[in-house]
């Protein structure tokens, strides 16, 4: 796909796999053709995703594969500095991210499942690239 074509759904999970408030849907992606992982959640019976990557310092922010809500379920919490976000628009509500906000992906729900719709910066994990070497 060229940065021009218009983005295929790629398919994440099923529905049923987020419970409201439980643990997040993981996945690698390629940002501006780099590694890194990305996740879904459900919140409030929205489903939400996001880069896994603190504004605060560019880390990922579970504390367990997946488990990024705090004790109440109320804010996304990055466990390595306590940063809080606000889980339907990913904006900094306390901690140390200031004025950060997370990098939201499109995610839709249809038909019992969950799919992402990739962007030209953040676009799925690529297998068949030619290497760089290589016949
Ligand atoms: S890296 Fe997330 S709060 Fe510091």
């Amino acid at each position: 796909m060229d940065a021009q074509s218009p983005a295929q759904p790629v398919d994440l999970c099923a529905s049923s796999e987020l419970e409201d408030g439980g643990r997040a849907f993981v996945f690698d992606v390629e940002e501006h053709g780099r590694p890194a992982r990305a996740f879904v959640l459900r919140h409030g019976g929205a489903v939400v995703a996001y880069l896994n990557r603190c504004a605060h310092v560019p880390a990922e922010m579970d504390w367990q594969e997946g488990q990024f809500l705090d004790a109440d379920r109320r804010f996304i919490l990055c466990s390595i500095h306590g940063a809080s976000y606000e889980p339907h628009t990913g904006r900094c509500v306390g901690g140390p991210c200031g004025r950060g906000r997370l990098t939201a992906l499109s995610v839709t729900e249809e038909a019992g499942r969950v799919a992402w719709y990739p962007s030209p910066q953040i676009r799925p994990v690529c297998f068949d690239d030619p290497v760089p070497g290589a016949p």
